[in-house]
């Protein structure tokens, strides 16, 4: 297939251009760099080893986005692009309907003038809201506490909606866990801007000597050591989730489907720091502080639908997801160059 990936030079979009140009597809990049470096790019055709076809533009604009689907015909999309900072999206949340909203506007119209029918779309764990039974299904009703988890919810129903009214359209809508880890290479990783706001890069700048210790959001959780439960997944496994939904939809009946990409297993954040420290060969310092507002005790996936339909499953451990991530950060202490 010849697929197009918006937000290709993002952590999750990188890897998973790596892993469809290995599977044979052809790929074509839509990134507007708005939180990602160019340097990845160079990282990227080292790994697949050809130039990557590259268009640097924002999809909320509806011409340049109709001017890619009119030059450049491909069979489908995965469309990771978007704001993803929760604390951002509420001091912004305008920013954040437009953007996430918008980029998605723009894709279905182009894809449906140019009869393109097929997307797996990056949604998010955090659309089962704040009281939902672990481990979450995919039938559990959908909420958000932040606009940046509306946004979430709010494109889902965009997708079920025009799917309902266009015979051709097959979407995937894939709701990730926690995505950590990093490229075995060492040559590809997360590389946040600023503060981490997500645990693992946390961590991993906690390692590489940038900041000075964890602060661990709580320890009163009802949970076995008092910390947030999580479910990480490898971003390796969750790129093979992307490819695994992409070949299942050309095969559904179904217009829209939904599956979980998790592993299963819950870990807790003293867990993955422990964890984290065998791989980087040191202790940690840490500190416990208040509870942070919105986070949930515990999170973690039911995974048996993408199991069944599939056939994937996560298959590295919260050693390798450390490995790896040190592995990254050791190489690159300060992310992609500039
Ligand atoms: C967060 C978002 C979620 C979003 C996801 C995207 C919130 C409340 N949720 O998920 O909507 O889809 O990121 O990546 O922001 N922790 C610490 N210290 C830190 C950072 C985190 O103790 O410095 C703890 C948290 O309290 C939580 C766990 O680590 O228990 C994981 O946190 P994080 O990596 O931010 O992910 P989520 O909160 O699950």
């Amino acid at each position: 297939m010849r697929v197009l990936v918006s937000g290709g030079a993002g952590f999750i979009g990188s890897h998973t251009v790596v892993q469809l140009v290995a599977a044979g597809h052809d790929v074509v990049v839509v990134d507007s760099f708005a939180n990602a470096k160019p340097s990845v790019v160079a990282r990227i055709e080292a790994l697949t080893g050809q130039p990557l076809e590259l268009h640097a533009f924002d999809l909320t604009d509806r011409d340049k986005t109709e001017q890619l689907f009119a030059d450049e015909p491909v069979d489908a999309v995965i469309h990771f692009a978007g704001f993803k900072a929760v604390g951002e999206s509420v001091e912004q949340p305008l920013a954040y309907y437009e953007n996430n909203l918008g980029t998605t506007f723009s894709l279905l119209r182009a894809m449906q003038r140019h009869g393109v029918g097929t997307l797996v779309f990056s949604s998010s764990a955090t659309v089962y809201g704040a009281d939902a039974p672990v481990p979450m299904r995919e039938d559990l009703p959908t909420s958000a506490t932040n606009p940046y988890g509306w946004t979430k919810v709010m494109q889902e129903q965009v997708f079920r909606d025009v799917a309902a009214t266009d015979p051709r359209m097959r979407i995937a809508l894939l709701r990730y866990f926690n995505p950590v880890g990093a490229h075995p290479s060492g040559t590809m990783g997360e590389d946040p801007a600023g503060i981490p706001n997500n645990l693992m890069p946390y961590i991993a700048q906690v390692a590489v000597g940038l900041r000075e210790r964890l602060g661990v959001f709580g320890d009163d959780y009802p949970t076995p050591d008092g910390t947030g439960v999580r479910d990480y997944i490898h971003v390796e496994d969750l790129a093979a989730g992307h490819i695994a939904a992409l070949h299942r939809l050309t095969q559904v009946e179904d217009p829209v489907s939904v599956w979980n990409l998790g592993t299963g297993q819950g870990t807790s954040v003293l867990e993955l720091l422990h964890a984290f420290e065998r791989a980087c060969g040191r202790e940690l310092p840490y500190e416990v502080l208040p509870r942070r507002a919105g986070d949930i005790a515990e999170s973690y996936a039911d995974p048996t639908r993408a199991h069944n339909e599939l056939g994937w499953r996560a298959t590295r451990s919260i050693d390798d997801m450390c490995a790896d991530t040190w592995r990254w950060q050791s190489q690159n202490p300060q992310g992609y160059p500039e």
